[in-house]
């Protein structure tokens, strides 16, 4: 099916955040807008600060409740902005999903693995029998590739490698089968092998499962391997967009230039520093 034929899953519309500050609101986000098909992968990247976390946290709605958001966030013919708390809460973890990018710190330390990916289903199936839920657990430790599934459920985090808990954080976003996967800095805590085996799972459970991903990164590399669109993201705004061949063939904003210049190829010669990204726009 040609997935452009369809309604975006997700439309962000002039997107605003302010945070209360001493000296009065700050805005950190300036009004962008995006959307997202189903089985499609939007890349946000832009340096730290820039902003991406911010947004990503309030598709969710999970900023402190004195942040102010405005705008439209539309999610399966819904504005999330608009919905009750308890509605919100159904769409948390199980149409919506999210990854974190720290692995050690969004896992309990001191609770089986299977246990925590069976918390996440019975939230949002209270009725489910705990051997359904147990099934559904290992079948998620599966799909993302976790070795003797089953006899792993009672594991600790501490058990496992990096490469390994950032899969059990995978297996419990996917466990309830969501439609959109926001996922930031998925792989910036890890070593580049395991960060180019994790960018894998997540394209391969994207085809089987037709997900949305919103990914996000401040690596341009990391973000090329897996977007078909991208928007770069700067001080708050979204400076440029576009699919990853015009971003990657015809960049228009000088910033984004810069940063595929910083981007290492196999014939940068790495006896200088990479290209830095300027501060400024150059007169
Ligand atoms: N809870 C908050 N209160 C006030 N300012 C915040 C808060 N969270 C983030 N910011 C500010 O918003 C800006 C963007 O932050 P963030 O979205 O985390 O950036 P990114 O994820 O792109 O690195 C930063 O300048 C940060 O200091
Ligand atoms: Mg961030």
């Amino acid at each position: 099916m040609d997935a452009s034929q369809e309604n975006p899953l997700l439309q962000v519309e002039n997107l605003r955040v302010s945070f209360a500050t001493d000296t009065g609101m700050r805005e950190c986000v300036h009004g962008i807008s995006f959307s997202l098909r189903a089985g499609e992968v939007l890349g946000l990247v832009g340096e730290s600060g820039s902003g991406k976390s911010i947004t990503s946290l309030a598709i969710l709605r999970l900023l402190e409740p004195t942040a102010q958001v405005s705008g439209a966030i539309r999610f399966a013919g819904a504005n999330l902005l608009e919905l009750r708390e308890a509605a919100m809460r159904r769409h948390r973890g199980s149409s919506i999903a999210m990854i974190f990018q720290e692995p050690m710190t969004a896992l309990n330390p001191v609770m089986p693995i299977g246990e925590q990916i069976a918390e996440s289903v019975r939230a949002h199936h209270p009725r489910l029998g705990s051997r359904e839920i147990r099934d559904r657990v290992v079948e998620a430790m599966q799909q993302v590739a976790l070795p003797n599934a089953a006899a792993r459920y009672n594991d600790y985090p501490h058990q496992f490698s990096g490469g390994q808990r950032q899969r059990i954080l995978i297996a419990m976003a996917i466990v309830n089968c969501p439609q959109l996967l926001i996922a930031d800095e998925p792989t910036t805590a890890l070593d580049v092998t395991v960060q180019a085996q994790i960018l894998d799972l997540l394209a391969e459970l994207r085809e089987r499962h037709k997900l949305a991903m919103l990914f996000i990164s401040h690596d341009l590399a990391v973000v090329s391997r897996t977007a078909h669109h991208i928007a770069v993201m700067r001080h708050g705004e979204i400076i440029e967009t576009g699919t990853r061949s015009d971003v990657f063939g015809h960049p228009q904003h000088w910033y984004t230039r810069n940063l595929l210049a910083a981007i290492p190829t196999m014939r940068t010669d790495r006896s200088h520093p990479l290209a830095q990204i300027a501060a400024a726009s150059p007169a």
